[in-house]
């Protein structure tokens, strides 16, 4: 009520002169809102949005729509891989279901094998035939065997099979310079030397074209442990050794720090510099505390807030690391990464705690909208993400069990904003109305914006608050607009998620209450919805 209030304030002003003007039909329409907005439908919020088109200067790079897939759970073992022998159809191994669906999403690169599970991984337990493979525990994610059935050869059938460029981590906690130096020998070498030897001996005369790697994870943490000093210097000595080899040419990534501690980017831009092609940013969305994240799927109103608040941080986190990148490089050559982020919740009842499975509903969505919009409206130094994780581990967009598949809400995000991948950024500017609780406030509406090759535009733009629909009004600044179509994706409830019994509780829908008037379009979006505008 409080919040009906606070929002009504200058409506009820305006309503209330409107009445004096005109007469009774207005007096009735004016008590009419007011007594239906007190109870649980609302008024609709007023929003301007303003987009300049003549002012496009950054291309929005395709990898800010990258995954992550981590030796974790049922991320890559029946989640991707099922082997050769599986009655679930496969191409040597990989999941076709998955790929399918995958494809379709334009998945631009894929980061691998972790994660914390990269500092502990022995590239060499996985090539060769692999019956002969050692096995490890996989001490970091559920104390479970690890056979090595998904190794190198594997990983880069499936980028190749997804089209995608592969993004490898190599091991700087627990591995030597020498065995990343030979791992990066036996990718991409080509020629003759002993690891080049090793890989056509395994089956691959080619060597591959690995662009994306990156020097160690988390090693503020479970990375090896460092200080920001420790790590920058030991970055330093690692990538000397990560080579060109042929053709093939490295983009480094550094391995960067923990959500807000400016400290380590600082140190990073300061010692590392220009050594590095782009710094890392882990950042997870945790509605209550490590140790009670919250549920997936059971939360309230409250818990829904504050997860889409924590959401918001996420652009708090890319200015103020951008601002220091900025001191030491204002040419904006190193990229900021973020590469991984998304909500991590409690794992789902009765599943491996180890294994960080969790449901995915329509908070999600919005979630990942939000976020996926600060990277884009900062796409002149954002310049690759991913989303943790692409199947079966925290923010999926894809979940498995056994023949089994379906997609989250989260998937229909990045079907949405596909149309950004390597397009213009329009710049935007939003006045909107608040979503309030509590006596706290955050942006109702998120929203970006982009012209493709094409000349089209698309926008993007949800509103979080779960039960006010908001009317925005969108002025397009240089552009003649023609032809528009839109869809949305929303639910009933925010807790709606899909099941594998009712797999399209949350899918998109074609959207018609978008219309054009005056050279600007008037949009009416439902409550917790997100909706993808296309113009021509
Ligand atoms: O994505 C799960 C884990 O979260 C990763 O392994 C690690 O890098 C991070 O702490």
């Amino acid at each position: 009520m409080k919040r009906l209030f606070i929002f009504s304030k200058s409506t009820c002003l305006a309503c209330f002169k409107r009445c004096c003007f005109q007469g009774w039909k207005t007096v009735f329409s004016f008590l009419l809102v007011f007594i239906v907005g007190s109870g649980n439908v609302r008024m609709q919020g007023q929003n301007k949005i303003v987009i300049n088109t003549n002012d496009a200067k950054h291309i929005i790079s395709k990898h800010i729509y990258g995954h992550f897939s981590e030796h974790l759970g049922r991320g890559i073992y029946g989640g991707i891989w099922v082997g050769e022998e599986s009655p679930i159809p496969n191409t040597r191994g990989i999941r076709n279901d998955v790929v399918d669906a995958l494809k379709s999403l334009q998945i631009p690169n894929l980061r691998w094998p972790g994660g914390c599970f990269a500092d502990e991984y022995h590239w060499r337990d996985g090539i060769g035939p692999r019956d002969q493979r050692p096995k490890m525990i996989n001490t970091h994610w559920g104390g479970v065997v690890e056979d090595n059935s998904f190794g190198t050869h594997e990983f880069l059938d499936l980028c190749e099979q997804l089209e995608c460029e592969p993004y490898i981590c190599g091991n700087v906690g627990s591995g030597t310079v020498e065995e990343m130096s030979k791992w990066i020998e036996y990718l991409t070498f080509d020629g003759e030397s002993p690891m080049a030897n090793l890989r056509k001996q395994n089956g691959h005369p080619d060597p591959w074209k690995i662009k994306f790697f990156g020097v160690g994870n988390e090693n503020w943490g479970c990375g090896g442990d460092m200080t920001a000093d420790f790590y920058a210097d030991t970055y330093r000595r690692y990538a000397v050794y990560c080579r060109n080899y042929s053709d093939n040419r490295l983009y480094k990534i550094a391995g960067g720090p923990n959500t807000s501690d400016y400290y380590w980017t600082e140190t990073l831009m300061k010692k590392v510099g220009n050594k590095m092609n782009a710094l890392s940013l882990h950042y997870y969305t945790i509605p209550k505390s490590w140790g009670d994240k919250g549920s997936a799927t059971a939360f309230d109103e409250a818990e829904y807030f504050t997860t889409m608040d924590k959401a918001y941080f996420m652009r708090e986190l890319v200015e103020k690391h951008t601002a220091i990148m900025d001191k030491y490089d204002p040419q904006k050559r190193i990229a900021l990464a973020p590469d991984e982020w998304g909500g991590w919740y409690n794992v789902e009842p009765g599943t491996n705690p180890g294994f960080l499975y969790q449901q995915n509903t329509l908070r999600d969505a919005l979630l990942a909208a939000v976020t996926l919009d600060v990277f884009n409206r900062h796409c002149d130094r954002v310049k690759i993400a991913n989303i943790a994780q692409m199947v079966n581990v925290l923010q999926s967009i894809i979940l498995t069990d056994n023949e089994k598949m379906l997609l989250t809400p989260t998937y229909w995000v990045f079907d949405f904003y596909k149309v950004h991948q390597e397009a213009t950024m329009l710049p935007i500017s939003i006045a909107g109305v608040k979503y309030e609780l509590a006596g706290k406030s955050i942006e109702a509406i998120s929203a970006s914006a982009s012209r493709d090759k094409s000349g089209k535009i698309h926008i993007t733009l949800s509103n979080i608050d779960p039960h006010q629909s908001q009317t925005v009004s969108c002025e397009l600044l240089g552009f003649k607009t023609k032809k528009v179509s839109a869809k949305i994706l929303t639910a009933s409830k925010i807790t709606d998620h899909n099941t594998f019994d009712h797999p399209k509780t949350v899918v998109p829908e074609a959207f018609k209450d978008v219309k054009l008037s005056n050279e600007s379009l008037n949009i009416v979006l439902p409550p917790k919805s997100l909706v993808a505008i296309e113009i021509e």
